[in-house]
């Protein structure tokens, strides 16, 4: 016997060289189950049958609600560039500091076993182990969100996923709900471009997509956005391609990031950020903690500071993917969230649905517990295994030494206002878009001006929704918003 009550128990350390049962009884026969006579009936007292049906029957924990189609895999964030004057972030403080990660990539809208060729953007989702607790940079590979307000999260969702009465994904409800949301369209304009459809999980950026805050030893904040670009660079599936791939494997994502990592052909990826000075978020014509605004790089350099390479696969996908839980208010001293409002309600659903889906102590899960000392007297409830034997479960106590970490810094800043539910003042929705439109290649543009006149061609998409995108389009660049026209044979508004 090696282990004592509440410690993790991998399996190889109980192996038994019989057959058991979960409480460790032996079984004689794992065959057959309890019969009267050769013929049955079966005997309920078969406790060994209905043990193993009853654990069969509860194999499968509810999915993401979203991303729920994903892969994981391990390996290391090294520091490459002194950031220590910006943050005070323990896993930032010199280059070469080495930190344990794991990251899962997903697709967004269909199920656990969809196929990974589908238009729609990836997760990327990133957990540093770090000495102060983990930090979980929580993003995706477009730079860019849909949305400005969580609010409309939920409803934005039910639009993107099937109809809830035939389960099939249909563009007449993705270009209905989004009409009315022209904030979209920066969005779209990656997700309808060639990007739409990453070669794989290896080849794609990956982005923070909220402005978070850095903050220094002195408590000086610094707005920031994180960046990750693969070292082998951005490769995407054309229509056919995704196909013929999709149809020879549904799970060739999967199955990439696996079999290079096994091969020894480590993905890497380097980390670079976009830094801004609070002091100037009034300078621009768009409001930089606007989460469908990109920072443009020539104001805004990209500015390097880590590189990430995955070098080991999981070795359990139920423990190291479906119990893997990241959340975007996991945050280490040194850097926090900024008021971006989509942020703001991230921080809360994360870890709900989590106490949901996983159950109230979800991050005691290997995977998702941090690898540093940690106490506090949050305990007990559903599926506890931590063994404590403590006697002050309490605080403050006289009995027990644990005292308040040192103090860290938090943004200074002073908030004040009226209440208010409203949108943004610098919507400014329609110049982005346009410029990135512009910045392709006449094939581009085709391909993306083709995707459109696809997906407004749904015969459900009504007259006045095909208007209304094509204004939209037609505002982000004139000549976009005509070609479209023109190919549905309908007159531009404007
Ligand atoms: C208010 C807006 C949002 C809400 C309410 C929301 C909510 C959720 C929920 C409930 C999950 C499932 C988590 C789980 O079961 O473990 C999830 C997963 C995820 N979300 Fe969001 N989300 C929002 C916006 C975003 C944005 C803007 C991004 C990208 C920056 C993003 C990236 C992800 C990723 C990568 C995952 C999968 C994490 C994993 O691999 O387990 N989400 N989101």
């Amino acid at each position: 016997m090696r282990a004592s009550g509440g410690e993790y128990r991998p399996s190889s350390n109980y192996n038994s060289p019989f057959w058991t049962t979960n409480s460790g009884a032996p079984v004689w026969n794992n065959n057959s189950s309890l019969t009267v006579g050769i013929r049955g009936p079966i005997l309920l007292e078969d406790y060994h049958l209905v043990e193993k049906l009853a654990q069969f029957d509860r194999e499968r924990i509810p999915e993401r609600v979203v991303h729920a189609r994903g892969a994981s895999a391990k390996g290391f964030f090294e520091v490459t560039h002194d950031v220590s004057h910006l943050t005070c972030a323990d896993f930032l403080r010199a280059p070469g500091v080495q930190t344990p990660i794991i990251v899962r990539f997903s697709t967004v809208i269909h199920e656990r076993g969809s196929p990974e060729t589908l238009r729609d953007p990836r997760g990327f989702a990133v957990k540093f182990y770090t000495r102060e607790g983990n930090f979980d940079l929580v993003g995706n590979n477009f730079p860019v969100f849909f949305i400005r307000d969580g609010m409309k999260f939920p409803d934005m969702v039910h639009a993107l996923k099937p109809n809830p009465k035939s389960h099939i994904q249909e563009n007449w409800r993705i270009l209905d709900f989004f009409s009315h949301h022209p904030e979209s369209l920066h969005m779209f304009s990656f997700l309808f471009d060639d990007v739409g459809v990453p070669l794989n999980y290896r080849h794609m950026d990956g982005s923070g997509v909220h402005t978070f805050t850095l903050l220094n030893r002195e408590g000086k904040a610094t707005y920031v956005k994180f960046h990750w670009r693969p070292t082998s660079g951005v490769k995407c599936l054309l229509e056919d391609e995704a196909v013929t791939v999709g149809g020879n494997n549904h799970s060739h994502g999967t199955q990439d990031l696996y079999d290079s990592i096994a091969a020894g052909n480590y993905p890497e990826w380097k980390l670079f950020i976009q830094t801004m000075d609070p002091e100037h978020e009034d300078r621009f014509d768009f409001d930089p903690l606007d989460v469908t605004k990109t920072w443009p790089e020539d104001i805004f350099p990209l500015q390097p500071v880590g590189r990430m390479v995955l070098n080991k696969n999981i070795d359990n996908f139920f423990n190291e993917n479906e119990q893997l839980a990241f959340c975007p208010a996991i945050i280490v001293p040194g850097i926090y969230y900024s008021d971006d409002k989509l942020l703001q309600t991230r921080i809360f659903s994360y870890s709900d649905t989590q106490r949901h889906r996983l159950g109230p102590n979800y991050l005691m899960l290997p995977v998702n517990a941090p690898k540093c000392a940690h106490h506090n007297n949050h305990h007990d409830g559903f599926m506890n295994f931590m063994h404590r034997d403590e006697e002050v479960n309490y605080f403050p106590s006289r009995y027990d030494p644990v005292r308040h970490a040192e103090r860290f810094p938090i943004p200074s800043s002073v908030v004040t206002g009226r209440r208010e539910k409203s949108i943004i003042d610098k919507e400014n929705n329609f110049k982005q878009p346009g410029e990135r439109y512009r910045s392709w290649a006449p094939d581009r543009q085709e391909r993306f001006v083709h995707r459109w006149v696809d997906a407004l061609s749904d015969p459900r998409v009504t007259h006045e929704i095909r208007d209304i995108w094509i204004s939209y389009w037609s505002q982000c660049d004139k000549s976009l918003g005509h070609k479209i026209a023109t190919r549905l044979n309908v007159k531009p508004t404007m």
